[in-house]
């Protein structure tokens, strides 16, 4: 029988495309892998555990934190911290980034950016949810403690990103910027086998997921395109199909596979949404770029927005690349009245 390749076999193998410190990227992402599989051990046991609901704290954009966000948080720094590859971290969880400036961590040049836990609502529920990361080279002097300025930089810096996805299988999916692939988690081996490799996402699709509840609070040009997707027209498929989960991880992944677009607009509520630039959007940006998609804020490609503080958020369209260019379309056509 022919046996899969493992996540750690294909990072070895492909490490020869990684532009540089080569080693050490391929640890680092080994290091995210292991941190993953302790998370998707803690994920699996929530409801046995007593360790869903509240954990009574609020995070710094004042939502409730689960414990398994804190646990999930917790996890992946001490996981990273034991190894040397990294010299700082910037996570959804906390509101400045942390340095680590130990021995270990002296001649490290990669910083990671996570949203250790994301759609932690669903946890309750028993619902997908995920782990975001992010990977960019330091842009100051090695050697010296990391600063802000190596964790703002627009997502087409990113040496890497991915997601962890806990769903009904965990799934393990990146990019170094070569391609997309997805390595599915066999729970008895303790392995991730590649299961999807060189994934692609349809350039029509057929999936729109966005939560419209907000409906009146949302853009002119975001209820008309919804209205167009709803509008019955065989030529063009029409009507779509409307799918939306609540985590973005679970949403996203699932429009990479069958073709859609997912979006979070800005509105009345929100002037700029509510996903962050920097632990959500540019990784997503950046895998679906490099599996043939787009993403934007409805204008701009969120792979070129200059970040200017850690916990941004921005409008988000990403998916299918006809689909993210209608949508645009929609919002060129009209303009916000403010
Ligand atoms: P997180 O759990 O990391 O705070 O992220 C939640 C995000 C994202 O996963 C999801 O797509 C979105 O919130 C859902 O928001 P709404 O409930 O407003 O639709
Ligand atoms: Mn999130
Ligand atoms: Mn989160």
């Amino acid at each position: 029988m022919e046996r899969h390749i493992t996540l750690g076999e294909f990072i070895i193998q492909n490490q020869k495309d990684f532009p540089y410190a080569k080693g050490e990227l391929s640890a680092l992402l080994s290091s995210i892998r292991l941190a993953g599989k302790m998370v998707n051990q803690e994920i699996n046991k929530a409801g046995l555990a007593n360790i869903i609901g509240a954990a009574g704290e609020e995070n710094v954009q004042g939502e409730a934190q689960q414990k398994l966000d804190v646990l999930a948080n917790d996890m992946f720094i001490s996981t990273l911290r034991k190894r040397g590859e990294i010299c700082g971290l910037a996570s959804e969880e906390m509101e400045d980034h942390i340095v680590f400036d130990d021995e270990i961590h002296s001649d490290s040049k990669y910083v990671v950016l996570i949203d250790p836990l994301d759609g932690s609502s669903n946890i309750d529920v028993n619902v997908s949810v995920g782990t975001i990361f992010s990977i960019y080279r330091r842009v100051t002097k090695e050697g010296e403690p990391v600063q802000l300025e190596d964790f703002l930089q627009p997502g087409n810096k990113q040496v890497a990103a991915g997601y962890l996805v806990y769903g009904t299988s965990t799934m393990l999916v990146y990019t170094t910027g070569n391609g997309v692939n997805a390595f599915t988690y066999d729970p008895g081996i303790g392995s991730f086998f590649l299961s999807h490799p060189n994934m692609r996402v349809s350039e029509k699709g057929k999936i729109y997921s966005i939560n419209e509840g907000n409906y009146v609070h949302m853009p002119e040009g975001v209820k008309q395109y919804i209205k167009w997707c709803q509008e019955l027209d065989p030529s063009t498929n029409r009507p779509l199909t409307s799918r939306y989960i609540g985590s973005l991880v679970a949403d996203f992944h699932r429009n990479l596979l069958k073709g859609g677009i997912y979006i979070y607009p800005k509105g009345t509520k929100a002037p700029n949404g509510k996903l962050r630039l920097l632990y959500e959007c540019n990784p997503m940006a950046y895998l679906i770029e490099q599996a043939g998609g787009k993403a934007s804020d409805g204008h701009t490609r969120i792979l070129d927005i200059e970040p200017k503080e850690l916990h941004q958020r921005v409008p988000f369209f990403c998916g299918s690349p006809i689909m993210v260019e209608k949508a645009e379309e929609f919002l060129r056509r009209y303009p916000d009245q403010d």
